[in-house]
C-alpha cells in the first residue's frame, strides 16, 4: 500500500487547532475577485479565538482521538461536563437509533422519516445517500464510525450495479439517491433495491449522492484515523468512476457542471436546471476531498492533475460570475447588453431588466451570497441556503466571501431564518411564474416544501459555516429556535411561511435529517474541533501570486 503522499490526509490524532485543520496544498486557487467589504472583526470572532485557547489542547487532542466519542452532549459522555445537556438531546438519539436501517444484521444506514401517522409512506422508508450525511456525522461525532464505513461500502457495491431508465444505460460511477432493505422472514433474507433515478419523479439521477459520498468517505477518514478504507482499490475505484463522470470533456465552455432540474437536495422541477450553486459548491467539495485521498500511482496521477486544472478554472468562474454584492448587483444594473468579443464585459448577456425587483431591496449594503445560477442571458438570483454554506465549508467562498455570506444572515434573518432556520432558498417563487417554472407543482407552492420552505435539517450546514467564520452567536440562535419546537412538532421534514412558522402541508414526521442535523449542530457548537471532518481550510502558506487572467474585467 502506498504511503499517504505528503499533501494527502494528515492522521487525525494529531493535534490541530481549527485553523490548522487544512488537508493539503490548494496550488492556485486562490485568485479572487475584487470584494468591496470591509468589516472589524466581530464579538463573535474574538469569542471562537478566545474560545478555543481556553478549552485548550486537551480538548482538541481528546475529540480528535480516532474512535473517541464527542466529549459533550452525548450519550455515554463523561462527567467533565459541567451544565446539562439539552433535554432534547436523549430523544434525539432515541429517535435516530429507531431509524437504523440493518442489512444481514448490520447497520447500513437510517430511513428518512419514521413517520407512522402518515398515509403514504412513497419512498421516505428507503435510505437516501443524501439525508444519511447528518446521520453518519452524528455517528461518528459519538464514536460510533461502523455504520458509516457499512454504508460506504454498501453503496459502492450498489455503484457497480448495471443501471438503466428505459433502454438507456447510465453512466458507471452513478450512485443512487436511495435504496431499501427488504426483508424475508420466511427465507431469512436480505435484499436490496436501489433507484438511481428510474423510480424518482422525473427520472433525474442524483448528481449530488457521489459528490456526498466521496465527502462522507474523507469525513469518516479524518474522523477516525483509518486511511486504510479510502485507500483500498474498490474505494480508489469508486471515487474515479464518479470523477470520470464529471471531468469529462465535451461541449462545455464553463468549468460548472451542467445539470438537469431536481438533481439534487431539490428532487422535483423547481427551475434550478443549468449550473445549480447546490451542485457546483458540492462539486468543488468533492473534487478537493478526492485529491486528499487519491493514491499517486499512475492513474491516480493523472486524475490529481485533471482535477487541480478543474479546481483552478472552477474556483475563478464561482467567484468571478456566481457572487454578487451591493456593488457587484450596480455594475450589472448598469450593464449594456449584446456585447461581443473578449473585451465584453456582460460576457453572459444579462438583460438588466431580468433583474427581479425583489433583489435591490434583499440586498444589504453589507453582504453578499452566490446566486443560485448563472448561464448565457439567466441569471437565477435566488438565494440558496446549502449551496453557500457548503461554498463556505469547501473554502470555495474566499473568507472575504464567507465573511460576506454571514453578514448577510445577520442582516437579512427574518428572511433568511425568520421562527424556524433555515430557508431551502429565498425568495418564494408565485403566481404566473410558479406556473412557468415548477410546472403547477401544487407540492412546491409559494413559501412551501423546496420552494421558500424551511428545514431544520440545514442547521447543521449554517452551524458549520457559523464556526467556520468565527460566529458561533450565529448558530447559538438558530439552535435555540429550533429547541423551542422540533421535538414538539415531532421534527418536521420542513415548516411553511414566510416566516416558517407553520408545519410544512405535507412534511413527514419524525424525519430523520431533522433529528440528525440537530444533533450534528449540537456536537459542533459543543466542539468545535469536529468541524474538521466536514470543512476544508484555504491554503494560507502557499499563496501563489495572484494573477489575473487576461479575461478579468471587473
Ligand atoms: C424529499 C427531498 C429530498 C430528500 C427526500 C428524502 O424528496 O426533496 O431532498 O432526500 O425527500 O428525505
Amino acid at each position: 500500500m502506498d504511503a499517504p503522499k505528503e499533501t494527502g490526509l494528515r492522521n487525525v490524532s494529531s493535534v490541530c487547532s481549527i485553523p490548522e485543520m487544512d488537508d493539503f496544498d490548494l496550488k492556485n486557487l486562490l485568485d479572487k475577485p475584487r470584494l468591496t467589504i470591509k468589516r472589524e472583526r466581530s464579538f463573535d470572532e474574538r469569542s471562537l479565538s478566545e474560545m478555543s485557547i481556553s478549552r485548550g489542547l486537551d480538548n482538541l487532542e481528546l475529540a480528535y482521538s480516532p474512535g473517541g466519542r464527542s466529549v459533550l452532549d452525548t450519550p455515554g459522555s463523561s462527567t467533565r461536563n459541567s451544565f446539562e445537556p439539552h433535554p432534547m438531546i436523549a430523544e434525539a438519539w432515541d429517535s435516530l437509533r429507531r431509524s437504523l436501517v440493518h442489512f444481514r444484521g448490520q447497520p447500513v444506514g437510517t430511513i428518512a422519516a419514521y413517520d407512522h401517522a402518515s398515509e403514504e409512506v412513497l419512498n421516505y422508508d428507503q435510505v437516501f445517500v443524501r439525508d444519511f450525511v447528518p446521520s453518519a456525522l452524528a455517528f461518528l461525532m459519538n464514536g460510533e464510525p461502523d455504520i458509516v464505513k457499512n454504508f460506504l461500502l454498501k453503496t459502492l457495491q450498489l455503484q457497480g450495479w448495471e443501471k438503466r431508465i428505459d433502454r438507456f444505460k447510465l453512466g458507471e460511477g452513478a450512485m443512487p439517491a436511495s435504496f431499501k432493505v427488504l426483508h424475508d422472514p420466511e427465507r431469512k433474507t436480505d435484499t436490496i433495491v436501489a433507484d438511481f433515478g428510474e423510480s424518482a419523479i422525473g427520472r433525474v439521477a442524483p448528481v449530488d449522492s457521489g459528490f456526498w459520498w466521496i465527502i462522507l468517505l474523507r469525513a469518516y477518514t479524518k474522523s477516525t484515523g483509518d486511511l486504510s478504507l479510502a485507500e483500498t482499490a474498490d474505494c480508489q475505484k469508486g471515487m474515479k468512476l464518479i470523477l470520470t463522470l464529471c471531468l469529462s470533456e465535451g461541449f462545455d465552455t464553463f468549468p460548472t457542471l451542467l445539470c438537469a432540474d431536481g438533481c439534487s437536495m431539490i428532487d422535483r422541477r423547481m427551475g434550478i436546471y443549468g449550473y445549480p450553486i447546490e451542485i457546483q459548491a458540492l462539486f468543488f467539495m468533492a473534487l478537493r476531498c478526492s485529491l486528499a485521498m487519491l493514491k499517486l500511482d499512475e492513474e491516480g496521477k493523472e486524475f490529481v492533475e485533471r482535477i487541480t486544472k478543474r479546481l483552478h478554472a472552477l474556483s475563478f468562474h464561482m467567484r468571478s460570475y456566481f457572487w454578487i454584492d451591493f456593488q457587484q448587483l450596480n455594475d450589472i444594473y448598469r450593464y449594456k447588453t449584446e456585447e461581443y468579443s473578449h473585451t465584453a464585459v456582460n460576457k453572459f448577456n444579462v438583460i438588466p431588466d431580468s433583474i427581479p425587483d425583489w433583489v435591490f431591496d434583499f440586498m444589504p449594503t453589507r453582504g453578499g451570497y452566490f446566486v443560485g445560477n448563472v448561464s448565457p442571458a439567466r441569471m437565477d438570483f435566488r438565494w440558496f441556503a446549502l449551496g453557500n454554506c457548503v461554498a463556505i465549508l469547501s473554502s470555495l467562498a474566499t473568507a472575504e466571501q464567507a465573511s460576506a455570506i454571514m453578514d448577510l444572515f445577520e442582516a437579512r434573518w427574518e428572511e433568511l431564518v425568520g421562527e424556524m432556520p433555515i430557508k431551502i432558498c429565498y425568495p418564494a417563487i408565485e403566481s404566473h411564474e410558479w406556473r412557468i417554472v415548477t410546472g403547477c407543482d401544487p407540492k412546491n407552492t409559494r413559501w412551501s416544501y423546496h420552494n421558500g420552505g424551511s428545514w431544520p435539517v440545514l442547521l447543521w450546514l449554517l452551524t458549520a459555516a457559523c464556526i467556520k467564520t468565527g460566529r458561533p452567536q450565529i448558530a447559538r440562535r438558530a439552535i435555540e429556535l429550533a429547541e423551542s419546537r422540533l421535538l414538539k412538532d415531532g421534527w418536521p421534514e420542513y415548516y411553511d411561511g414566510k416566516n416558517g412558522r407553520y408545519i410544512g402541508k405535507q412534511a413527514r414526521k419524525y424525519q430523520t435529517w431533522s433529528i440528525a442535523g440537530y444533533l450534528v449542530a449540537k456536537m459542533m457548537l459543543e466542539d468545535p474541533s469536529h468541524l474538521g471532518m466536514i470543512s476544508l481550510e484555504d491554503d494560507r502558506q502557499l499563496k501563489p501570486i495572484i494573477k489575473r487572467s487576461s479575461s478579468w474585467t471587473c
